[in-house]
C-alpha cells in the first residue's frame, strides 16, 4: 500500500487546524512539512459558518478583565470547566484577535476605529469581536491567506480518514480514502493534530453542515483514546425553523427579543437580569418549557417555534450588523426580519465534550494533539458560552502548533508502520463494507439515528428516554451490518463515504447516551427531568468514555478548581 510521509499531519482544516499550521510554519521558519487533510475543500470547513463573534478581553480600561471573563466562563460551564484551562484561555484570546488583525481579518469597527465588540450570552461585558455576522468566514480567509505565504504544506482535499493507526503507544499513520482518485493509502507523520470539528449531525435539527459527523472523535475512540464529557451537547436557542440554520446570538446581542405566542418576553421569568442574554442552556430550557406548555406557534413536522423579534432594531442596524441573518431569512423562509419576527427553536449546535486533551492539547498518545471542537480541554464544562468557541479554536490552534513545533525540534523519526493493520483496514472498507449486500439502506439508518437523537437526547432527557435511545441504537447497529451500498465503484463514491460517516455516528451516539445515562444529575446542557438538581458530591467530575472491545466503558476524572467553588447560577 502506498505510504506518504510528512513531518506533521493535520486532520481538519477549520479554524483550529489552519491556526496550528500557521503557528508551526512560523515557529519552524517554514521548514516543517505539513500534510493538511480535509474531507472537503479547505474553505468548506464548517468554521466558515461561524457567525456572531470571537470572545476576548480587549477593553480593560472600560471595565472588562481577565478575571471577569474567567468567572463568566466557569459559571456558564455550571462549574465543570477546569479553571486553570479557562485562565490560560482568557489570557491568550486577546492576542489571537490582534494576530488576526495583523493577518488581515476585517474586524467590524467602532466609531473611534477600535475593534467592535458586542454583547453575547452569559458574558457580563461586550466581548464578541466580530466581522459583521460572518466572523468565521473572514477568520478562515485571513488564516488561509497567511498560511499560503509559507508554502510548506500539501493539501489532501476530499480525503476521508478511515482509521488512526497507533503503534507501540505512538501515532503511526492515518488510512485515507482519497475520493477523487479512489485510492487508499497511508499518511504518515512524526506527529498528528486532530482538528476535525464537531459531531452535530448526530441530530436531525442542527446548525451544522451535513459534513460534521464526528469522524475525528470516532477514529480516535476506536484507536483507544478516551472521549471526555460527551453527554454535554449544546442546544443553541435560535435555530431557524424548519431548516435549523443558525440565527446568531448576535441578534440578541444587538438587542433582539424572544417572545412566545402571547407576545411575552418569557425570559423575564427565568433570568430577569440577563433576559435574552442568559447562557444558552438556560434559554434553551426556557424555550422548551414554553413550547411544551403550549405557548409556541405550530410549525411543520412537529417543529413548533417561538419568535425572535428584531423589528425594533431598525433597518440600518440589521443591514450593517446582521446582513447574513437578513439574507438567510429572506432566502430560506421568505421573512424580512426588519418587519417580521423570525421563527426559531433550540437546535443542536456544539459539543462541549471531545477527545480528552490536556492544557497543552496533548492527548493520551504522546505524539497526537487535539484542538478545536473535536477536543475536550475541559474548557467549557457542561455549557459553553457563545463566542468562546472560535476563540478556543484560535487559542488551542496556536498552543498545539507551538507544542508540535517544539516536538519536531527533537529530530524524531517516524513510528514504524503497522502494515498489516493498514491492509486490514483497506479490506474492511472495500471488501467488507462496500461489498455488503443486505437489504438495509444506510441513508435510512442515518435518518432514523438523527431522529432518535432529537427525541431521546434533546434539551430535556430522562434515564428512561436515554435507555430507549440506547436500545434503538443497538438495533440500528445490528441493521447496519446488513446494509448495501448501491454504488460499488471506488472513484468519488460518496455513498461509501456517507456509510463510513454513519458508522462513526452510530458509535458516537452510543457514547453520548451511555455517559448521559450514568450522569444522574442535571448540569448545564445535560438537563434530566428525573434528576433535576446538580449533584456536586457525586458528579463534579468529568466523564471519560473508552472503547472496550467495541463497547463503551466509563471512568471519571476530577475537575480542576483553583478560584471558584460551585454556587447556584443566577442570571
Ligand atoms: O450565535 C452564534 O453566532 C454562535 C456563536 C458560537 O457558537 O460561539
Amino acid at each position: 500500500m502506498q505510504q506518504i510521509s510528512h513531518d506533521v499531519i493535520i486532520l481538519g482544516t477549520g479554524l483550529a487546524g489552519l491556526r496550528a499550521a500557521v503557528e508551526i510554519s512560523i515557529r519552524t521558519r517554514g521548514t516543517a512539512d505539513i500534510g493538511m487533510v480535509s474531507k472537503v475543500q479547505i474553505m468548506r470547513s464548517h468554521s466558515v459558518c461561524a457567525e456572531g463573534g470571537t470572545g476576548a478581553v480587549m477593553r480593560p480600561e472600560e471595565g472588562d478583565s481577565f478575571e471577569l471573563h474567567a468567572w463568566d466562563t466557569v459559571k456558564g460551564s455550571d462549574f465543570l470547566a477546569d479553571q486553570d484551562v479557562v485562565d490560560r484561555f482568557v489570557h491568550q484570546s486577546p492576542d489571537e484577535i490582534r494576530l488576526l488583525e495583523h493577518w488581515g481579518c476585517p474586524w467590524s469597527r467602532r466609531e473611534d476605529g477600535r475593534i467592535m465588540q458586542r454583547p453575547f450570552g452569559g458574558h457580563s461585558f461586550p466581548r464578541a469581536c466580530m466581522a459583521a455576522d460572518k466572523t468565521g468566514f473572514f477568520e478562515m480567509q485571513a488564516l488561509y491567506d497567511t498560511l499560503v505565504k509559507h508554502n510548506n504544506f500539501k493539501r489532501y482535499d476530499e480525503c476521508f480518514a478511515t482509521a488512526l493507526l497507533v503503534e507501540g503507544g505512538r501515532f503511526a499513520g492515518l488510512t485515507l480514502y482519497d475520493l477523487p482518485t479512489g485510492e487508499f493509502y497511508v499518511l504518515r507523520g512524526k506527529t498528528l493534530l486532530i482538528a476535525s470539528g464537531g459531531l452535530g449531525n448526530l441530530y436531525g435539527f442542527t446548525t451544522y453542515s451535513q459534513t460534521v459527523t464526528g469522524d475525528g472523535q470516532a477514529i480516535a475512540y476506536r484507536a483507544g483514546l478516551p472521549l471526555e464529557d460527551p453527554e454535554f451537547l449544546q442546544f443553541h436557542p435560535t435555530g431557524l425553523v424548519p431548516s435549523g440554520i443558525l440565527i446568531t446570538e448576535g441578534c440578541r446581542g444587538e438587542g433582539g427579543y424572544l417572545r412566545n405566542n402571547k407576545g411575552q418576553r418569557f425570559m423575564e421569568k427565568i433570568a430577569p437580569k440577563m433576559m435574552e442574554l442568559a447562557p444558552r442552556d438556560i434559554i434553551s430550557r426556557a424555550e422548551m418549557t414554553e413550547l411544551l406548555e403550549g405557548r409556541g406557534f405550530p410549525g411543520p413536522d412537529g417543529l413548533d417555534f417561538l419568535h425572535l423579534d428584531l423589528t425594533h432594531l431598525g433597518a440600518e442596524r440589521i443591514n450593517k450588523r446582521l446582513p447574513l441573518i437578513r439574507e438567510v431569512c429572506l432566502k430560506f423562509v421568505g421573512i424580512d426580519p426588519i418587519t417580521q419576527p423570525i421563527p426559531i427553536r433550540p437546535v443542536a449546535h456544539y459539543s462541549m465534550g471531545g477527545i480528552e486533551a490536556d492544557i497543552d492539547g496533548r492527548t493520551q498518545v504522546e505524539n497526537i494533539w487535539a484542538a478545536g471542537e473535536v477536543a475536550c480541554h475541559s474548557m467549557h464544562g457542561a455549557n459553553r458560552l457563545g463566542c468562546n468557541s472560535t476563540a478556543e479554536c484560535l487559542v488551542w490552534g496556536g498552543i498545539t502548533g507551538g507544542e508540535i513545533a517544539k516536538y519536531l525540534g527533537q529530530a524524531l523519526k517516524l513510528t514504524d508502520m503497522p502494515e498489516a493493520q493498514a491492509r486490514e483496514e483497506e479490506k474492511r472498507v472495500f471488501d467488507g463494507l462496500l461489498q455488503r449486500n443486505g437489504d438495509e439502506n444506510p441513508a435510512h439508518i442515518r435518518r432514523e439515528l438523527r431522529a432518535l437523537m432529537d427525541k431521546h437526547a434533546g434539551v430535556y432527557r430522562t434515564g428512561q428516554s436515554m435507555q430507549q435511545g440506547l436500545d434503538k441504537i443497538a438495533e440500528l447497529k445490528r441493521r447496519f451490518r446488513c446494509i448495501s451500498i448501491q454504488d460499488k465503484s471506488r472513484i468519488y463514491n460518496s455513498n461509501l463515504m456517507q456509510a463510513l460517516e454513519t458508522e462513526n455516528m452510530l458509535e458516537l451516539a452510543e457514547v453520548l447516551l451511555f455517559a448521559g445515562l450514568a450522569r444522574q444529575e442535571s448540569r448545564g446542557a445535560h438537563a434530566r427531568t428525573d434528576c433535576p438538581s446538580r449533584d456536586d458530591d457525586k458528579f463534579l467530575r468529568h466523564s471519560m468514555v473508552y472503547s472496550s472491545g467495541g463497547t463503551p466503558r466509563l471512568e471519571y476524572k476530577p475537575v480542576t478548581i483553583t478560584n471558584w467553588k460551585p454556587v447556584e447560577r443566577k442570571y
